[in-house]
């Protein structure tokens, strides 16, 4: 009897133990614990539509994009991050080398959308959108046939006329990326001298401000991206709203390699406790439906080719992309930011 006593007691704890690590695995089978850097009413549209339909809800924990990243490093194992979503394919490329990130699901899928230059080689991190790194220009001041290329900005004639941010921004980082592998390190680093001769004033300020100091008559041409662009003109800011206004819109090397461009994008975390739900977030994330939120609200260019991009960026037209492969902006981080350092950009 004490024997079949114990057995039902044995029984009656492990079954309970059981139900526990099932109710538990059903509450995070329901949700999706979303680490993000952006914060636009786009992406809380999105999440809000993947919750509908999908009934995984859908945690946002915003941060800082290297905050974020370090919390994941400290989390480790026990992180509860499913997904990181960040900008630039330099941030993204640091997540992977710090061994944050796990590969993608079904890549077919992905393949048949995203051009290949905007994929992870190894899959572990996808682009959502796109923005250009574009030249804007004082209308009153300058004569766009002037206006050529990243490189023909080192040219005497722009002494003293161009505006740019600090060569600590993760944008300018990787653009300067792209001129070491499209032109080589020498040629990079000469280029980034020459544009340091020609600056309008110590960099400062971020891409908004940049065109608020060609307004303001401080310089003529900045280094931008298109979204802020959009953004300024489209702004309830009357201030921003007239600076946008008095700027023109220009992409660099279209004779050659084409406009820099760069991401916002994602991965799913290492430790993912949901990584099912986390692939079919970035699926539904990549669908026509949801590109079309990201292109209308957001003033960025969809990744997934049969949505179209928004008027604004219809009215500035069709330009040719640099195709390089994004992870070349991440490996040649380091070298570009020794580059910038030894070219006196601050
Ligand atoms: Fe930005």
């Amino acid at each position: 009897m004490k024997n079949i006593v114990f057995l039902l007691l044995v029984f009656t704890v492990l079954v309970g133990c059981k139900n526990d690590s099932k109710s538990s695995d059903e509450t995070t089978l329901n949700q999706l614990n979303v680490y993000t850097h952006r914060h636009y009413d786009s992406d809380k549209q999105l999440f809000e539509m993947f919750e509908k339909e999908t009934g995984i809800k859908v945690n946002v924990i915003n941060s800082k994009a290297d905050e974020l990243i370090q919390k994941m490093v400290l989390e480790g194992e026990q992180s509860p991050a499913d997904v990181l979503i960040t900008v630039d394919a330099g941030r993204l490329h640091m997540a992977k080398e710090k061994g944050l990130l796990q590969p993608v699901k079904n890549t077919a899928v992905i393949d048949s959308i995203l051009s290949p230059n905007l994929v992870d080689k190894d899959y572990e991190w996808i682009a959502l959108t796109k923005r250009a790194r574009i030249l804007v220009y004082a209308k009153d001041r300058i004569d766009p046939t002037e206006l050529s290329s990243y490189e023909d900005l080192v040219l005497p004639k722009w002494e003293g006329k161009l505006l740019f941010r600090s060569s600590s921004n993760i944008y300018n980082q990787s653009l300067m990326a792209s001129i070491v592998a499209n032109d080589g390190e020498d040629i990079a680093k000469k280029w980034a001298q020459g544009m340091v001769k020609n600056q309008a004033r110590k960099p400062k300020g971020n891409d908004r401000d940049q065109v608020k100091a060609i307004a303001a008559g401080e310089g003529d041409i900045a280094i931008v991206n298109t979204y802020y662009v959009g953004k300024m003109l489209n702004s309830n800011d009357r201030v921003e709203l007239e600076a946008a206004d008095k700027v023109g819109v220009f992409f660099p090397n279209q004779k050659d390699r084409g406009t820099h461009i760069n991401i916002s994008g994602i991965g799913i975390a290492k430790h993912s406790p949901n990584p099912e739900a986390a692939n079919q977030l970035i699926h539904f994330l990549l669908n026509e439906e949801a590109q079309k939120v990201f292109a209308l609200s957001n003033y960025e260019y969809p990744v997934n080719p049969s949505v179209e991009n928004s008027e604004i960026l219809k009215a500035w037209g069709d330009f040719k992309e640099d195709s390089l492969h994004l992870n070349l902006l991440g490996e040649l981080n380091k070298k570009a930011v020794i580059l910038f350092d030894e070219a006196g950009w601050k």
